[in-house]
């Protein structure tokens, strides 16, 4: 029998049904870029109410496509943490009310190792622990050795803005629409990445697992918009857009990759894996496909669909439903993040 897992921590409403066997009967994501993209960011009281309007079409479209009656559902799972406090409130209210009426068993789960639990659900076995994990996404990015689903050490992570954020905000310099990170990996297809030369922050560092994305969109904004020119300069484009795009994603990701080094280095450990939204770049998927070939270790990364926000990855809460939790209906949010990361 499966598990309704409800995910609501930024900007997708999202609902899937999961079999303890970890196979994915539906998986239903409505979006709300389009409500954002005028801010070109996420707007917290705009993703708070079209939560309210969508998580119950949502929660009946996935159990409808599963083929699953409601009474079949075994339990509740909800990501409780980290995110948006009345984003987070929504899917929680949800997970109870369902919880409370079928009479069965919720279990609180942490987004950021769902994501990383990504790479477990289209791998399964072959997926070996420990391993060092990053997850890249709009609001976070940092890097792990995950010992177990639920046992993950936080290694270092950026020390300003998220890997995400730093491409949205690019997007925006060039004038692209949001969210970012899909448009510049669009344009920079065109673009040669040596064309700039931009800064790779604290790469040189090799004492610190941390990464740093704010110099960098500094850096992008100066060459856009030099110092002391006209504040109205109209954003590049063409093949001018395409140079600053590339340029700016190969900045990112050898920051990036250049600290997974590091930090299979550091571990010993044998397999890389990757999640999130950022988890989705063609470019860097090649990239560390690239170092794992040359490090000779195992490369792990889910199929797209699974990289951006999604209720499927909330398929963890089987590992804390195997060992008997129940969070019960006092189970609250917990809208911040902390440096040690357990699944539960
Ligand atoms: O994991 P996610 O869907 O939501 C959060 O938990 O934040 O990540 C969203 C972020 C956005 O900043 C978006 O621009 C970025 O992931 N993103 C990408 C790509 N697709 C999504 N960044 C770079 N390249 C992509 N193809
Ligand atoms: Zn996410």
């Amino acid at each position: 029998m499966p598990l309704l897992a409800i995910e609501t921590t930024c900007d997708e409403t999202a609902a899937a049904v999961v079999t303890r066997s970890r196979q994915v009967l539906a998986s239903v994501v409505a979006s709300q870029e389009q409500l954002h993209a005028r801010w070109r960011g996420v707007v917290p009281e705009i993703a708070s109410r079209a939560h309210v309007e969508r998580i119950i079409p949502v929660i009946d479209e996935a159990v409808r496509r599963s083929g699953v009656a409601r009474s079949g559902i075994e339990a509740v799972a909800v990501a409780v943490r980290p995110g948006l406090v009345g984003s987070l409130l929504v899917g929680l209210a949800a997970a109870k009310a369902i919880a409370a009426m079928l009479r069965v068993p919720i279990v609180g789960y942490d987004h950021i190792a769902a994501h990383l639990y990504a790479c477990h659900l289209a791998h399964g076995e072959s997926l070996p622990y420990p391993f060092v994990g990053l997850v890249a996404s709009g609001g976070h990015t940092s890097l792990f050795r995950v010992r177990s689903p639920l046992d993950l050490d936080r290694l270092g992570g950026t020390i300003d803005d998220a890997a995400g954020e730093a491409f949205d905000k690019a997007a925006s310099l060039l004038g692209l629409p949001y969210p970012g990170g899909p448009e510049v990996e669009r344009v920079a297809r065109e673009g040669d990445p040596r064309a700039h030369r931009l800064p790779r922050p604290l790469v040189a560092d090799r004492d610190r697992l941390d990464l740093s994305f704010s110099g960098l969109k500094t850096a992008l904004r100066y060459l856009v918009r030099p110092p002391g020119g006209p504040a109205d300069t109209p954003p590049p484009v063409g093949r001018a857009r395409a140079d600053l795009a590339a340029s700016f994603q190969q900045a990112v990701i050898d920051c990036i990759v250049a600290k997974l080094e590091l930090a299979i280095d550091r571990t010993g450990c044998k397999a890389v894996a990757i999640g999130g939204g950022v988890a989705a770049n063609s470019a860097l998927r090649e990239a560390v496909e690239a170092l794992g070939r040359r490090r000779g270790l195992g490369v792990f990364v889910p199929p797209r669909s699974l990289c951006t926000d999604n209720a499927a990855m909330g398929a963890i809460a089987w590992e804390r439903l195997e060992r008997g939790d129940d969070d019960g209906l006092l189970l609250d949010v917990m809208p911040g993040t902390d440096r040690s990361r357990r699944g539960r």
